[in-house]
């Protein structure tokens, strides 16, 4: 089924009219479709849940193009990114491009749904506009990180639930709060990844996040254990490229402090609020998603 969401994506584009789109588009690597899963988990397999889909992922597809150009990354999903490939102006525009494509054809869904889908575009960018601000300076303010990865990135994963649960008449309530915690969790695994997996498996650059500037929640948790020293120590690795003996500093307490642990029991935690939205829902897969997102290595 997912092959279809990638058809019916490369319709879209190709409707654009414009080789140099599809050219473009054709050089993406596509991703792992966790929205689309997650769509067709709950409103069912139909032509609308697939054109639902197809919006979503070309929706996310932009916005890390833009995400990309922003956060300067030379590689993603193992291949050289758009804006390294030819240049910034032409990942912009592509970026522009396929989102309001998806915004056309978002048009021609269900009201509801695209006032939710459109809606968490706006939160998404703003998420985007927070990392930026965060990433200035060294932040120990986790209600801040979690505000931020709400918008940037648990917003499109709740509205696609919650349009999955508009389209097949389901709780829309209790989808969305399944949505937004699975989302929450996925990308405070993903802050962990960039820690303990190296640059093959994560297709690019590890431990990268610190460097640019980003104190993701293991870096606030650490932060907390240490001495006044350390915590000075860790303050002026911040947004370097450090070492090897710094990185294995950083990693060492970590481990003394048992910093990973305590990150994935937060994610874990919160993705437990989520299982407890949809509790009263016969699908298993529902549950099965959320544990591989918590268990998974790349
Ligand atoms: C990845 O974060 C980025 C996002 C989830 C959202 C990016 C949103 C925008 C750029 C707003 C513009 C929106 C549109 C629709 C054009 P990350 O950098 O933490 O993750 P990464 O390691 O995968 O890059
Ligand atoms: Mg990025």
């Amino acid at each position: 089924m997912l092959s279809q969401v990638a058809q019916t994506m490369h319709k879209f584009v190709k409707q654009c009219e414009n080789k140099q789109v599809l050219n473009l588009y054709n050089q993406i690597e596509q991703g792992k479709m966790l929205r689309s899963k997650l769509i067709l988990l709950i409103a069912g397999q139909t032509p609308q849940a697939v054109e639902l889909c197809a919006v979503v992922e070309l929706i996310h597809l932009s916005s890390l193009l833009h995400d990309d150009v922003l956060d300067e990354a030379s590689t993603r999903r193992g291949k050289p990114t758009i804006h390294i490939l030819f240049d910034t102006k032409t990942a912009i525009m592509l970026g522009d491009v396929l989102y309001s494509k998806a915004f056309s054809q978002l048009s021609l869904i269900h009201k509801d749904v695209a006032y939710c889908i459109s809606s968490a575009v706006t939160a998404l960018s703003i998420g985007e506009l927070l990392d930026i601000e965060l990433s200035k300076s060294f932040n120990t303010n986790q209600e801040l990180y979690m505000d931020m990865i709400n918008k940037k990135t648990a917003s499109l994963i709740e509205a696609s639930t919650k349009s999955a649960a508009i389209l097949s008449n389901k709780d829309r309530d209790k989808f969305a709060i399944y949505g937004k915690s699975l989302g929450l969790s996925f990308q405070i695994i993903d802050d962990i990844l960039d820690i303990t997996q190296n640059s093959e498996t994560l297709g690019k650059p590890a431990m990268s996040d610190f460097k640019d500037g980003k104190t993701t929640l293991s870096y606030m948790l650490l932060y907390q254990e240490l001495s006044n020293d350390d915590k000075t120590k860790l303050k002026s690795y911040f947004k370097k490229s450090l070492t090897k003996d710094e990185l294995s500093w950083i990693k060492n307490n970590m481990t003394k402090h048992d910093i990973l642990n305590k990150t994935k029991q937060i994610a874990r935690q919160l993705a437990q609020n989520g299982l407890n939205a949809i509790k009263n829902e016969q699908n298993k897969k529902l549950f099965d998603i959320i544990n591989d997102i918590l268990n998974r290595e790349r």
